[in-house]
């Protein structure tokens, strides 16, 4: 290998699993000896690791990709990789559309990564997106946070939601297994880590294709049982998850997260729509009361407990009045975060060759009705935190005001307060909140815990 091929960027779009992905393959190139690179125009191999939820979210990687695509032609030992979602759906056809690309690979093939630019380097142009058996990775995983990190328990998604390409370029459910979530979680604590979140398409999926049956006829390994499991990982002190499934969301799960000291309170769990025959032709399996149950159920146990979501707008044939629903349970639910979106075609989804898809101005109009509420909503649930002591991780600096760190509370709400990162990274802070906006806090710091690692 040449020393002029010794950098790499990666720029990753979309979520947390591509996230996770990226540190993970970003731990195989430093371990081929490859250094990072903050300007993607220095670097010798550049990865995106892409995202297709959305159109617009496709749209981002190919202008991204026309510019390296141009600088190959004056540097062509440049390697051009484009891994995640986009990669998966577009497989050979991204050859063609930008043919100076060397490695075209989908998210389960992330961990193969040094494998795959062997080839590359032998010569090949290569394109993996076949469905794989996902290995677990050996490589440290190179982590953009000291403080906080992802831990992937569960790949793939086996619903088949009508608007959602995720099961298609993800590929069908695999768990790992318990010792190998716990044997990473414990390394975590190790290096210092304070937080992990804990990841899954469908999280309430987990252990669904691992072997074993309780005597009840339960499957053995529960999403729950696996909290249990790893909720004792000294030095670890916060415990977070995403994405559960209103389908899938039972008590017990409530009960262990009300039970367990470092699991937070707060809850993401998308409901798409507030209403009953547009969630039927979502195919989501649940109707807007089961939702409104399950968080009743939640705030019977924490009664302080955060809730988000995930919301879509516009879904094909969805009418004024079913639209309404959704600003419905959003009043009546008071959700402290809630990322929305108009909704989009997806290639191969079944939504997507529907006739009465909506006009993107209703769309849009509907998108930023349900934005104004979002935002009185959590503004009415900020006021809460007025006067209250409230334990902030310190995650950073306020990128905005140096003389301030930021972090979040147990229920995830970021939080300013004045302070000194090299002191205070990584420490768990009593902060007294005085200031209050829609997503966000502002407060005077009170006490810096000493951890005492149990
Ligand atoms: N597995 C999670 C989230 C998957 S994708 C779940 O089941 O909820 C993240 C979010 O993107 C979804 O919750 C949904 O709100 C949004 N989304 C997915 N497909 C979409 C589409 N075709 N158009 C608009 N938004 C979409
Ligand atoms: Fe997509 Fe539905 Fe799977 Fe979530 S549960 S990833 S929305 S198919
Ligand atoms: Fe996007 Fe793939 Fe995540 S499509 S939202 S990066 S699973």
């Amino acid at each position: 290998m040449t020393i002029s091929r010794r950098h790499y960027h990666i720029t990753t779009f979309g979520c947390q699993m591509n996230k996770a992905d990226s540190e993970r393959m970003a731990g195989i190139l430093e371990d081929m000896g490859f250094e990072w690179s903050e300007d993607p125009n220095q670097a010798d191999v550049i990865l995106y690791n892409t995202c297709t939820i959305r159109d617009n979210a496709e749209q981002k990687v190919y202008s991204y990709l026309g510019r390296q695509a141009k600088r190959k032609h004056e540097q062509p030992d440049l390697t051009l990789v484009v891994a995640g979602c986009v990669a998966q759906q577009e497989g050979e056809a991204l050859l063609r559309r930008v043919p100076e690309l060397d490695l075209v690979m989908g998210p389960q093939h992330a961990n193969r990564l040094k494998d795959l630019l062997q080839q590359v380097f032998d010569g090949n142009q290569i394109v993996a997106t076949e469905p794989i058996h996902i290995i677990e990775d050996i490589t440290k995983p190179r982590r953009d946070s000291k403080v906080t990190a992802w831990v992937n328990v569960i790949y793939g998604c086996n619903e088949r939601c009508t608007y959602c390409v995720v099961p298609s370029v993800r590929g069908v459910e695999q768990s790992r297994t318990p010792e190998a979530i716990r044997a990473e979680i414990e390394e975590l604590g190790r290096q210092g880590y304070k937080e992990i979140t804990l990841l899954g398409q469908n999280i309430d999926a987990y252990g669904r294709d691992l072997p074993g049956v309780t005597p009840e006829g339960r499957h053995q390994h529960t999403f729950t049982d696996l909290l249990y499991y790893v909720h004792d990982v000294p030095s670890v002190e916060r415990i977070r998850f995403a994405t559960s499934h209103p389908r899938y969301f039972t008590e017990r799960l409530i009960r262990a997260c009300a039970e367990l000291p470092k699991v937070c309170e707060h809850f993401h769990i998308p409901f798409q729509s507030g209403d009953n025959e547009v969630l039927k032709r979502m195919a989501r399996g649940y109707t807007h009361e089961k939702y409104r149950r399950i968080i009743n159920t939640i705030r019977e146990y924490m009664p302080d407990a955060a809730i988000s979501a995930d919301a879509i707008v516009g879904f094909p044939t969805e009418t004024e009045a079913q639209f309404e629903n959704t600003l419905k349970l959003v009043e009546d639910i008071g959700f402290d975060q809630l990322n929305t979106a108009a909704y989009s075609p997806r290639p191969g989804t079944p939504a997507a060759v529907w006739e009465n898809q909506l006009s993107e101005e209703v769309k849009s109009d509907r998108l930023q009705r349900l934005n104004h509420l979002v935002g009185i909503k959590a503004a009415e649930r900020s006021q809460r935190y007025m006067g209250r002591l409230e334990e902030v991780l310190v995650e950073d600096q306020n990128p905005k005001d140096k003389t301030q760190v930021m972090g979040r509370t147990r229920t995830n709400r970021l939080t300013f307060f004045s302070g000194d990162i090299n002191e205070l990274k990584g420490k768990l802070v009593k902060v007294k909140i005085t200031e209050v906006r829609a997503f966000s806090l502002t407060g005077e710091p009170v006490e810096v815990r000493e951890i005492v690692s149990v």
